[in-house]
């Protein structure tokens, strides 16, 4: 299988900046730096830093980068990147993430492999979170998305990674290995959400994250087409059936011994491998985006394996409903009435909305194996992006307080989302004349009466539904960001299993 992303060694090098022994040194600049605290730099290749910066060819502001020799700065290392931080009193673990993906992807552009990234006083962001920050971000550069390519394409990975300037003992070596693990977690998810629709059916996605899961040390079973017809999912069955593909069903498993008694979290994540529409089919063009139509369930996977390798003492399910949405001609059709597995019956007006009918039968399963929190992330509907863009998911749920634990797990973990509103009123618009509801409300609130449906199947749990049909795949390339799937949403469920020690004990 082609190579898509490399886990370089990542360490904190405990020397001065003059000392560091790697091919480029990657130095954070705010909008206001003269960095007095980095000895030599100033006088770099004859003063090339300072001067760009008063020409105006270097801001600082965030992610411009600028590559120097450092010839004249009596450094070890033969060259510098500086890359913008905007103001350094604004720079988040956000930015510092990303400022050493842009270095990380600077220094392959440049084929240089090894790396030391140098953390400054005047940043405020503490060692710990900068540490883990930094290591996540240098892993999210060493991941290439022209892996099918065979010819005219020779990259260059990291192979060694020094964060520099932080100080500390075993917390801060944690911390990067909790970096290293949650950034290769990332990079996982992207080879399986980049994968094209031909070559991951559900059968190879289901053997795909049974292996990447099986290698972590997580509990695994696929459960096959006449499994599922057995839990009789009809849900999952009615999409399945437009296809010559059978469907499968990953349920992983973390079941630590020393576990928090009173939590156990269900991970929930869309396995659409591809979304042609079925026979309400969707227009050509930009059809072949929605081979990124598993990136939920491929969230779910790497995060699963990154609990499990992180030994997190929470009881964690992964769920991953897996098929095709194809027109064939045993499809459902428009007007069909199908029956879920907790005994619903859903008329399906429009064969597009195939999400939120896999993850019904999904969130329930969910249930019946013993979870007690949920969140289900989906690439769900193309109202959310209307609604958010491009960079922001969507988020759904209740209570209150489960809502604000998930929202604040996206935010350590540098995966936006914005709260959007469930009202209750609105699930009039999915009322069905012969059924109890109909899959879809109608073009308008239509991230809302997605949501709105996947609850029916939530019971009295606590669940977060993450709609990221807008920030599963990046349109364009950014300094620190290339063309692609992004592995949106990995990182958010992990912190989310590592927050719960600090709250399970405290509230039900
Ligand atoms: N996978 C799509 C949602 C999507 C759209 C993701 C654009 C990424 C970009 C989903 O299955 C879908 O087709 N949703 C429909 C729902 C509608 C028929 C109610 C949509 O958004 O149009
Ligand atoms: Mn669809
Ligand atoms: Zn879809």
């Amino acid at each position: 299988m082609p190579m898509t992303h490399r886990t370089p060694r990542v360490r904190l090098g405990r020397q001065a900046v003059q000392e560091l022994d790697a091919d480029l040194v990657i130095v954070p600049v705010s909008d206001r730096d003269e960095f007095p605290d980095v000895p030599g730099l100033a006088q770099a290749s004859g003063g090339e830093a300072v001067e760009a910066r008063s020409r105006g060819a270097f801001s600082g502001k965030p992610f411009e980068t600028l590559v120097l020799g450092t010839h004249g700065a009596g450094w070890r290392a033969p060259r510098v990147a500086l890359v913008g931080v905007g103001p350094a009193a604004s720079c988040t673990p956000d930015v510092l993430r990303r400022m050493a993906t842009t270095g990380g992807l600077a220094a392959r552009a440049h084929r240089l492999a090894r790396v030391a990234i140098l953390m400054r006083a005047a940043i405020g962001v503490t060692p710990e979170t900068a540490a883990q920050a930094l290591a996540e971000g240098a892993l999210l550069a060493n991941y290439d998305g022209a892996s099918l390519k065979t010819a005219d394409h020779d990259p260059v990975w990291l192979e060694d990674v020094q964060l520099a300037g932080l100080n500390g003992g075993a917390p801060l070596d944690a911390a990067v290995e909790r970096g290293v693990v949650l950034g290769e977690a990332t990079n996982q998810a992207r080879e399986l959400a980049n994968e094209p629709g031909n070559r991951l059916t559900p059968r190879v996605f289901a053997e795909r994250g049974a292996a990447l899961a099986r290698a972590a040390g997580l509990g695994v079973e696929v459960l096959d087409e006449a499994r599922i017809a057995e839990l009789e999912m009809g849900l999952l069955l009615s999409i399945a059936q437009g296809s010559q593909e059978p469907p499968r069903f990953l349920v992983l498993r973390h079941e630590p011994a020393a576990a928090v008694s009173n939590v156990t979290l269900g991970f929930i994540g869309k396995g659409i491998t591809f979304d042609t529409g079925g026979i309400s089919i969707k227009p050509a063009e930009n059809m072949d985006k929605m081979k990124d139509d598993m990136s939920g369930g491929a969230a779910v996977i790497a995060a699963m394996a990154a609990i499990a390798r992180l030994k997190v003492p929470v009881r964690c399910l992964g769920l991953v409903p897996m098929s095709e949405n194809m027109p064939g001609g045993r499809a459902i059709k428009p007007g069909d009435v199908v029956t879920s597995a907790e005994g619903k019956t859903v008329e399906i007006l429009n064969t597009d909305a195939e999400g939120r009918l896999v993850l019904g039968d999904a969130l329930w399963y969910a249930r019946q194996l013993g979870a007690t929190h949920l969140v289900d992330l989906a690439t769900l509907t193309g109202a959310c992006v209307v609604a958010l863009g491009k960079t922001t998911t969507g988020l759904f749920g209740r209570p209150q307080a489960w809502v604000d634990r998930v929202l604040d797990a996206t935010r350590r973990a540098g995966d936006r989302a914005w709260p959007m509103p469930i009202f209750d009123d609105y699930k009039e618009l999915l009322k069905s004349e012969i059924a109890d509801f109909t899959n879809t409300g109608g073009r308008a609130g239509g991230a809302i009466t997605g949501a709105l449906f996947i609850k029916e199947f939530a019971g009295d749990l606590p669940w977060v539904h993450l709609d990221i049909a807008g920030t599963a795949w990046a349109e364009e390339a950014k300094p620190y960001q290339p063309k692609g799937a992004t592995g949106v949403g990995v990182r958010t469920l992990v912190e989310l299993a590592l927050s719960v020690p600090a709250w399970a004990g405290v509230e039900p």
